[in-house]
């Protein structure tokens, strides 16, 4: 399916690891890419199998376009992702990408970026913490929520200004406030001043943390998951509700005009 999208690529698999119980992280030798990447987009991974029809889309969670390698971190859920998990490093693997429209960093320029993930929502989030770190005057705290083990926190600690990881359970490895919770109980602690969120995680925490942010007047880049089919603007299986600035309400699709979008141009009921 779908030979002929422009940026369709054979890539080889340089390595694929589990860095905790079902989660991995699958890097890519891609250069192109690497070099054309921002964070909060994603890359679509071909199956080929006769069976898996549709791509997996994954977020881009590292590109180093020096090295020309991507990384991808993905928790095994079902069919596809238990077939890419068994992948071998030296595989070739059909992909497509950069797909989607990622986090306004421009905007986030000389502010306080709490950087706010849940889960396999996290990992995309250091990409951004990557980039943030070199505009001028930008101050990035990280504020992590895991089920249990905090797998990705140490990836944040280079390039923010504080990282603060929460579990639900008791697994995360640096709680700073409080026992156990969420990414809600963390912000409640944290400087709003000068502050704005790019956030990334399932669909409830999504919307605490617009609400919990909309109360305050912070503004908010959110990175929504849909059900996909081609990831690139034609089946349109994805789409989803957005209030324009004239109170119209229009769907956009969430793989061509998202994944991120303001928190205040989605339409949550
Ligand atoms: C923009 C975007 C970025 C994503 N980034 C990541 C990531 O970084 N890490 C990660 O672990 N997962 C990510 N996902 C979710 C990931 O795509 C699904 O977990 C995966 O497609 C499930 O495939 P499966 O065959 O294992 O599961 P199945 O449930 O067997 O999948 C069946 C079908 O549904 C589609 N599908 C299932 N779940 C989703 C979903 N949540 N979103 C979109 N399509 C889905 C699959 O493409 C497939 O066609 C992302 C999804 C989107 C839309
Ligand atoms: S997934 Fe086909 S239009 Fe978005």
């Amino acid at each position: 399916m779908a030979e002929w999208v422009s940026g369709n690529q054979s890539v080889r698999i340089i390595e694929n690891k589990e860095i905790a119980s079902g989660i991995y992280s699958l890097k890519l030798n891609a250069p192109e890419i690497a070099a054309a990447s921002s964070s909060g987009q994603f890359i679509n991974l071909y199956l080929e199998n006769g069976l898996n029809l549709l791509p997996r889309p994954i977020s881009i969670a590292d590109a180093d376009a020096g090295k020309g390698i991507v990384t991808l971190v993905f928790a095994v859920v079902g069919s596809g992702t238990e077939i890419i998990a068994g992948f071998k490093e030296g595989k070739i693997v059909r992909v497509l990408g950069p797909l989607g429209k990622g986090y306004d960093l421009e905007f986030a320029a000389g502010r306080s970026v709490l950087l706010v993930g849940g889960g396999l929502g996290i990992p995309p989030l250091a990409y951004a913490a990557r980039g943030l770190n070199a505009l001028p005057d930008t101050k990035v705290t990280a504020i992590l929520g895991y089920r249990d083990d905090a797998f990705y926190s140490n990836e944040f600690k280079d390039f923010t200004d504080a990282v603060y990881a929460i579990s639900e359970t008791d697994g995360a490895v640096d709680i700073k406030f409080g026992q156990t919770g969420n990414v809600i109980d963390l912000l409640d602690h944290i400087d709003k001043n000068n502050a704005m969120i790019f956030s990334c995680g399932p669909a409830p925490m999504l919307k605490a943390v617009y609400d919990w942010a909309d109360a305050r007047g912070i503004p908010t880049q959110l990175s929504l998951e849909a059900r996909m089919g081609c990831g690139y603007g034609v089946c349109v299986g994805c789409t989803v509700r957005i209030r324009e600035k004239s109170g119209a309400i229009i769907r956009r699709k969430v793989c061509a005009a998202g994944p991120v979008f303001k928190g205040d141009e989605l339409v949550w009921k």
